[in-house]
């Protein structure tokens, strides 16, 4: 049985004070009735205060960076690697968001490198893809996701994928209020699953969460949570308001 995942992507939001300010809220309040993993992946300027203040008022919040290079040290100014990140005790990372590849130029290839190295030192990847909406209305949808979840976990090792999680982002709904329908959402991750169980056999592919992600708000949370393939949400604009993140965790 798979536990649901609900993970917050803040993006580019939130200074370290307002970070602070935002747990200490979320903390008086914070009921986790259907006991779901729930992580915050929040810019690298707010990990250390966030996981200080979640360890103060003692709630069960893990934390994530929403990106990270894949070289362990060297000369790449301005980026952050992995082994910086595990020396915080961050435990997720987001790979591959759409944002990353359409505004940063990631490719399939760079985002396979770096969930390779997530797994190297221990972080667990949460690993976007997804199409946009010329892919959705073309009707290939489905085959473009299929072929970027190939490429961007060429050469896993089978011991580790289980822990990896999948967040199927349709482009055209991220930030957008469109959601795909529960049931479209919940077609694409069958095949995402369906392909895992073709390279990685049926316990795997039986394992492994896959999220939904893009306009997930309290309104749409149960519906989608209620899906048989999906297993958890990627929240971006929603997880900024505590008592939106509260409702979609306990959807
Ligand atoms: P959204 O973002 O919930 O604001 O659509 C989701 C995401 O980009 O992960």
């Amino acid at each position: 049985m798979r536990k649901i995942f609900i993970a917050g992507n803040w993006k580019m939001n939130m200074t370290h004070l307002e970070a602070v300010d935002f747990i200490k809220d979320l903390g008086y309040k914070f009921k986790n009735k259907n006991d779901c993993d729930v992580a915050i992946c929040v810019p690298f300027t707010d990990i250390e205060s966030i996981k200080k203040t979640i360890k103060n008022i003692n709630i069960d919040i893990k934390v994530g960076a929403q990106n990270m290079f894949y070289e362990e040290a060297g000369a790449f100014t301005g980026e952050v690697s992995p082994k910086m990140l595990k020396a915080l005790s961050v435990d997720y990372v987001i790979v591959g968001h759409s944002e990353r590849r359409e505004i940063f130029g990631e490719k399939n290839e760079v985002v396979n490198k770096k969930v390779k190295a997530a797994f190297g030192i221990g972080l667990k990847p949460i690993m976007c893809i997804g199409e946009n909406l010329s892919i959705r209305e073309s009707g290939n949808a489905e085959e473009f996701v299929i072929e970027q979840l190939a490429e961007c976990i060429r050469g896993i090792d089978k011991k580790n994928i289980s822990s990896l999680t999948i967040a199927y982002e349709p482009i055209w709904a991220i930030g957008t209020g469109k959601t795909a329908t529960p049931e479209d959402a919940n077609v694409m991750c069958g095949a995402i699953r369906k392909k895992i169980g073709d390279l990685f056999g049926n316990k795997i592919a039986e394992e492994i969460r896959i999220q939904y992600g893009g306009s997930v708000k309290p309104n749409n949370a149960t519906e989608l949570m209620a899906m048989t393939d999906i297993d958890g949400a990627l929240v971006g604009g929603a997880s900024m308001k505590v008592d939106d993140f509260l409702a979609i965790i306990n959807y």
